[in-house]
């Protein structure tokens, strides 16, 4: 079945400062997944914006079943039935589950008025369907970024859409829910729905792309079947050169414990939590989403509240009762939810670099603007950001690039203890590279870097001990000498205990 389902030709869009797509052809085969390669800021998000009305191209045309379209708003794009399960998740936190699934298409009666009844009935026949514990009149507020992430994919495939955009639609959800959404993705094909698929994730690439199109710099490198390539070359056409697939893990001397945390508790999250990290080691925790281990991590930096427990670092006990508390005794986090505790969207990348690390740069009454500059600058140059120049708001940047910029942020801190959760989440191979590096020199320098992550290779080919949680508890914990995935999953499904 070679039939075209949709196709753009010559698309162009400019943003000040970059030139984001040039000249770009491509299209989608009916009943096919096509996935979308490139490095972060290479232009993915922005081409699928203009298919879905959100930008409009500077140049070219979109066609859908061979016909030309004009899709100028979001809505005109649903009409014409294509569906995007977006990046960066825009929800209304207030909002409850059945006003989100059925946002701008609620059905209203010849006077305009919304027929609930209606909304709750089929809202709740969805989430019997998908197997999804909320209630339709849950606020969105209280899902974790998983169940989001769910929902939209639920609310993409609900529109009936003929074309779906998934631009990382799996960078939050479980092991489990990926199945499912593959599964999912099966099912559409077979209807003959074609889906646009980007994710930084390659073996999720490999496993469920039919086509595979690389994007370098804003224009298109290459166009074939996923079963023409292999993972290499798509890999060097992304970011132009070979890069080495292994984890840059060096052997460092192991000291004290720089941070030790006993019996932490908080009702129904997580209970009796105990674990240590010493200088120079890095150490894992694995799990599957919900486990608790973000939860764990937030109350020990201070952004959640604890209900018993203690924490010691460098072998004294502290109290921490907030993040200027952790940061003031040299712990700092990366949070998982970068959109929202991180970033400062109207500020600029300069200044949501360097938030945390004020402090340093004021000295003799002076703020040290060139050595603040000057650092921020190498740092990003290490992390390869891309971002058209220090004074770019943070949210023109790609998704990619803004999480980059926060890390650089608590790496510029000079932290002695990092807790980093989920630190290359959307992230691009050549990057997330360049952030193992990076966290390999930290240790060097007797420091002790905790990482939560749910890619198991990562946690396995960066850490020297990897603590397991399962249901608000710690499962197990591990020496790299008994390193196995096949173990780690005993430990975070509950099949083997340590305790
Ligand atoms: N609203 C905007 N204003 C200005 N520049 C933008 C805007 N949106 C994107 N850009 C720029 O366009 C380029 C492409 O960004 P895009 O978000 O499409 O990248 P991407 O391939 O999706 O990357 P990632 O993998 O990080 O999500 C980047 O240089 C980015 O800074
Ligand atoms: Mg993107």
């Amino acid at each position: 079945m070679d039939e075209i389902k949709m196709r753009v030709a010559g698309i162009e869009k400019s943003f000040p400062g970059v030139k984001a797509l040039s000249n770009i052809d491509f299209s989608v085969r009916k009943g096919t997944v096509h996935a979308l390669c490139g490095e972060n800021g290479a232009g993915k998000s922005t081409l699928m914006k203009i298919i879905m009305g959100l930008y409009k191209a500077d140049k070219g045309q979109i066609f859908i079943d061979e016909k030309p379209v004009d899709i100028r708003n979001p809505i005109q794009a649903r009409e014409k039935g294509i569906s995007m399960i977006a990046q960066e998740l825009n929800y209304v936190p207030e909002l409850s589950v059945e006003e989100n699934l059925f946002l701008g298409r609620l059905p209203v009666n010849k006077f305009g008025k919304v027929n609930w009844k209606q909304v709750r009935k089929e809202a709740q026949q969805f989430l019997r369907e998908e197997g999804l514990p909320y209630s339709p009149t849950q606020k969105l507020k209280t899902l974790t970024v998983s169940d989001i992430q769910m929902l939209e994919i639920i609310k993409a495939v609900t529109n009936n859409a003929q074309i779906i955009i998934m631009d990382e639609p799996t960078s939050s959800i479980t092991e489990r829910e990926v199945q499912q959404l593959f599964k999912k993705i099966e099912e559409l094909k077979a209807k003959g729905v074609a889906i646009i698929y980007i994710s930084h994730k390659m073996e999720e690439v490999f496993k469920i792309a039919d086509d595979i199109t690389v994007l370098r710099d804003g224009s298109v490198v290459s166009t074939d079947r996923a079963a023409d390539l292999d993972l290499d070359t798509v890999i060097s056409r992304m970011v132009g050169r070979k890069i080495s697939n292994v984890y840059p893990k060096e052997e460092v001397t192991i000291g004290e414990k720089a941070i030790e945390v006993e019996h932490y508790s908080q009702k129904g999250v997580f209970e009796d939590v105990s674990f240590y990290a010493r200088k120079g080691e890095i150490v894992g925790f694995a799990g599957l989403v919900g486990a608790g281990r973000t939860e764990t991590m937030r109350a020990v930096f201070g952004l959640d509240p604890h209900e018993s427990g203690n924490v010691k670092i460098d072998g004294q006990e502290v109290n921490i009762k907030s993040v200027a508390d952790s940061i003031h005794k040299g712990l700092i986090m990366l949070s998982e939810s970068r959109r929202d505790d991180g970033i400062v969207p109207v500020r600029s990348v300069q200044e949501n670099a360097s938030l945390a690390s004020l402090e340093r740069y004021i000295y003799g009454g002076y703020t040290h603007k060139k050595k603040e500059q000057t650092e921020v600058l190498e740092m990003f140059q290490k992390m390869n950001v891309k971002t058209p120049s220090m004074e770019t708001e943070i949210s023109k940047l790609s998704g990619g690039n803004q999480q980059k910029v926060l890390l650089a942020r608590w790496m510029l801190c000079n932290p002695e203890i990092m807790i980093l959760d989920e630190p290359t989440r959307g992230i691009d191979v050549g990057a997330k590279f360049e952030i193992y590096k990076l966290i390999t020199e930290i240790v060097k320098e007797n420091k002790a870097v905790i990482m939560v992550s749910s890619e198991l290779p990562e946690l396995l080919g960066m850490c020297d001990r990897i603590y397991i949680m399962c249901q608000g508890k710690i499962s197990g914990c591990i020496d790299k000498s008994e390193f196995s995935q096949e173990t780690i999953m005993m430990y975070a499904t509950g099949l083997r205990n340590q305790q």
